[in-house]
């Protein structure tokens, strides 16, 4: 294995060298996953968890830099013994004392506590889902990261039956149905352990969607997460979307269309403002690569909390009305001067969140 270092934040990183990014790769390392492991360093200093576990280390970037950059005490874990030795190299480069482990994750979950555990596997996170909030302290916090989008948002919804035990829908906003497939897979789990959930920030970026968590042992979390999942309902014909109970669910659209099932998802916010903007500050004072992109997605993904209904593809509903595409401040102050809300998306840059309803969108847009 031929080495290279990189830097991250403050963290010098020995990573290898190769032409292609693939999961056969003697250690993996991906470059554009920066981004997220800066936001990992910036929850970790708000949220001063006592101990973190890499529970899926490979170079060992993200783990390294939480003991260097948040000071914690940090597990690193690899069943991949050439990964092993590359995260001890790169944690004795940083002069940080970290646990080294090469064990199957789901055996070191079996053994161990932490406060903040972070899943970051190929593919799907959910076997190792469960074992991880059963390894979470009282009020430990889980960092989830799943690659494999097009099961999620609705490219093989077969796949995400088998995986995520809930059925996938193309949508014009799915990568922000496959997100919430995600959370409310992780909140079923949750639930089954008695436990509720708080998402404290989620995002879909490029390939990947990642969340943070915190989990909550109170009866009444516990309550209030089994009332966030729910279905939803989907009309092809007026882009109109709903979330529903199993008994709240109906064939037909008012428009006439017939309306499409698909969850069960989460239907409540994905990030808490609070924290997004103590992030955003936490950000601003740090050294971080990613610092402007990830203020941009910080402050965009907390404005977003403002309105749960998935949002509108502006490019979706002009090409069903056979209509230009208007400037998005003109549609903005049209549905503002009507008293409905706007927030623009971190999923599309032609996305759009609004509480009017698909029926008004489409009014609107059709005298723009
Ligand atoms: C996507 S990579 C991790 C990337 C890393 N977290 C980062 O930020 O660069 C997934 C890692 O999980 C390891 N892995 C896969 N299955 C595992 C298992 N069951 N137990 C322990 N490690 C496993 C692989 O060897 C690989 O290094």
């Amino acid at each position: 294995m031929v080495f290279f270092e990189v830097v991250e934040g403050s963290t010098r990183l020995l990573v290898p060298r190769e032409d292609k990014l693939s999961k056969k790769n003697p250690v993996f390392y991906n470059p554009v996953m920066e981004l997220n492991r800066d936001l990992s360093v910036v929850l970790c200093r708000i949220l001063e968890p006592k101990s973190f576990c890499d529970l899926l280390a490979g170079s060992g970037a993200r783990g390294v830099r939480v003991a260097k950059e948040a000071g914690v005490e940090v597990t690193l874990n690899d069943m991949n013994p050439r990964a092993v030795e590359l995260i001890k190299k790169n944690a004795s480069l940083n002069k940080v004392k970290v646990s080294v482990e090469s064990m199957d994750a789901l055996a070191l979950l079996g053994g161990g506590r932490f406060d903040f555990i972070d899943v970051d596997p190929f593919g799907p996170p959910v076997r190792f889902v469960e074992s991880a909030l059963q390894a979470l302290t009282g009020r430990g916090f889980l960092g989830v990261c799943a690659t494999d989008t097009s099961a999620l948002c609705g490219s093989y919804p077969r796949a995400c039956v088998r995986k995520y035990d809930a059925l996938s829908l193309r949508t014009d906003f799915y990568s922000e149905a496959g997100l919430r497939i995600l959370l409310g897979f992780i909140a079923r789990s949750a639930l089954r352990n008695e436990l509720g959930v708080r998402f404290l920030f989620s995002h879909s970026t490029m390939h990947y969607m990642r969340t943070y968590l915190q989990v909550d042992t109170r009866n009444s979390a516990v309550r209030e997460t089994g009332k966030k999942v729910s279905f939803m309902q989907y009309c092809r014909k007026c882009l109109d979307r709903r979330y529903r109970s199993l008994n709240e669910l109906e064939a037909e659209c008012s428009c006439g269309g017939e309306l499409s099932t698909f969850g069960p998802l989460w239907n409540g916010v994905y990030a808490d403002k609070e924290l997004c903007g103590m992030m955003k500050e936490t950000l601003g004072s740090g050294e971080f690569n990613s610092k402007a992109q990830s203020a941009r997605l910080i402050e965009t993904v907390s404005a977003e909390q403002d309105e749960t209904t998935p949002f509108f593809d502006m490019h979706k509903l002009c090409s069903k009305l056979g209509k230009p595409v208007p400037k998005m401040d003109s549609l903005q102050r049209t549905l503002e001067s009507r008293g409905f809300k706007f927030r623009r998306t971190h999923f599309s840059d032609v996305g759009f969140r609004t509480d009017a309803e698909a029926k008004e969108v489409n009014c609107i847009l059709s005298s723009l």
